[in-house]
């Protein structure tokens, strides 16, 4: 429908000379059919705002993949994208590689949560192709992906925030030639909101149970617990101010024990209530004195640290929405008033928009061959 009120306003010569841009897309999870739902709605916003069209050719999940060079039709592309949510395959086999035919000037979009994606993603660099990453595991492990991912071509704007502008904020700052001195962040709605349950007074245990009877938490709540996603999007920060850090450097504080690893889910929600008392202790030492307790990031002086910490209430961490996040950076310019970004940090339709930003964002510098370098080569 979208589509032929966009060729109403166009006729065919003005259609025409519109940029044409293949799109891949991994992954058909929440993120990936909302995106397909956005590009289809937003055809006339970005026909007259971008002279931008997006042609998708090819979709992926974990076990199934479909084609079509001359790219999918608006309501093919709705009608698959509902069979994909009521757990039908796409059609052929899994994508193990880049068809040879695809585009030079294809991006190729990574919504998916798995580290399974790396080597279609490095046959895309290897052949000049665009990339936006949503799923943060690539940019996350080790060096070497980082290196070869983190380029003028890629975008990942969504990896730490969701649509927040915290990765283009902090390209601004570094092409403002500020000093980045230090960054605090709260990266984890699902923690910031047991954060606000345990300051209210509720045990560990209950207030965990409650946020998954909510859907706050992935479907095994020690993935929140554990720290490590929030470890992950600092990450991406630091190595974007140019610390050559690995997973391995970050100081991740769980809020639950190693042993507890071996339990099911049931099991764990059941022992859950054993670490109602050594966190209550926990949240009266940080607590002391009015703080107010947040599971947030400091990257500072080359060391990256995530964990519980007792901030003042009215410091920019202290204000925020229990379940929204924040990033503030502390800079040379923005120093006795730190610049802060927040607000809604989660949420598939709010990422899904994010990601078609990076979109628009990357398929105009491949236009012009005017993209800025994302990523400091080394902290100076
Ligand atoms: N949701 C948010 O608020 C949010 C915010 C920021 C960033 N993100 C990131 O966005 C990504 C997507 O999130 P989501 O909520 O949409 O996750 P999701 O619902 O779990 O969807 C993940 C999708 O990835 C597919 N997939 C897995 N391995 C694949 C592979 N090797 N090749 C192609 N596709 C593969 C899955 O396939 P099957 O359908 O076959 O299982 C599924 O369709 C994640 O990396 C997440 O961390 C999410």
């Amino acid at each position: 429908m979208t589509l032929h009120l966009a060729a109403e306003l166009y006729s065919p010569s003005d259609m025409s000379t519109l940029q044409q841009q293949p799109l891949l897309l991994l992954g058909l999870g929440g993120v990936g059919r909302a995106l397909v739902r956005q590009i289809v709605a937003t055809r006339t916003r970005h026909a007259e705002r971008n002279r931008l069209r997006f042609v998708i050719v090819g979709l992926a999940d974990s076990a199934s993949s479909l084609f079509e060079p001359a790219g999918f039709a608006d309501d093919h592309l709705i009608t698959l994208i509902e069979r994909k949510a009521q757990g039908e395959r796409l059609g052929d086999g899994p994508l193990h590689s880049l068809p040879d035919d695809l585009p030079a000037e294809t991006i190729v979009v990574d919504t998916s949560a798995s580290e399974a994606t790396l080597p279609l993603l490095l046959a895309a660099k290897a052949r000049g192709m665009g990339v936006v990453l949503a799923n943060k595991l690539p940019l996350a492990g080790p060096l070497a992906w980082w290196d070869a991912l983190a380029d003028e071509r890629s975008r990942w704007e969504t990896t730490c925030g969701a649509a927040l502008p915290v990765i283009s904020t902090l390209n601004t700052l570094l092409d403002n030639g500020d000093d980045v001195l230090r960054i605090e962040g709260a990266l984890s709605g699902t923690l910031g909101f047991l954060c606000a349950q345990l300051e209210a007074g509720r045990p560990f245990g209950e207030a965990v149970r409650e946020a998954k009877a909510l859907g706050y938490t992935e479907p095994d709540p020690r993935q929140d617990l554990g720290g490590l996603d929030a470890a992950r999007k600092a990450l991406i920060l630091a190595r974007m101010l140019g610390y050559r850090l690995t997973m391995a450097d970050v100081s991740v504080e769980s809020l639950y024990p190693a042993e507890m690893d071996a339990l099911s889910v049931e099991e764990f929600l059941r022992a859950v209530d054993a670490l109602d008392a050594p966190m209550r202790r926990r949240l009266d030492e940080l607590t002391a004195g009015g703080r107010c307790l947040r599971y947030a990031a400091e990257i500072a002086d080359g060391r990256l640290r995530v964990g519980l910490v007792g901030v003042d209430p009215e410091s920019k961490l202290g204000r925020i929405r229990s379940s929204d996040s924040i990033v503030v950076f502390h800079t040379r310019y923005f120093s006795d008033n730190p610049l802060a970004v927040s607000g809604r940090g989660a949420g598939q339709e709010v990422t899904a928009s994010g990601v078609l930003g990076d979109l628009v964002n990357l398929a105009r510098a491949m236009r012009t061959g005017a993209a800025p370098r994302r990523a400091l080569a080394t902290q100076n």
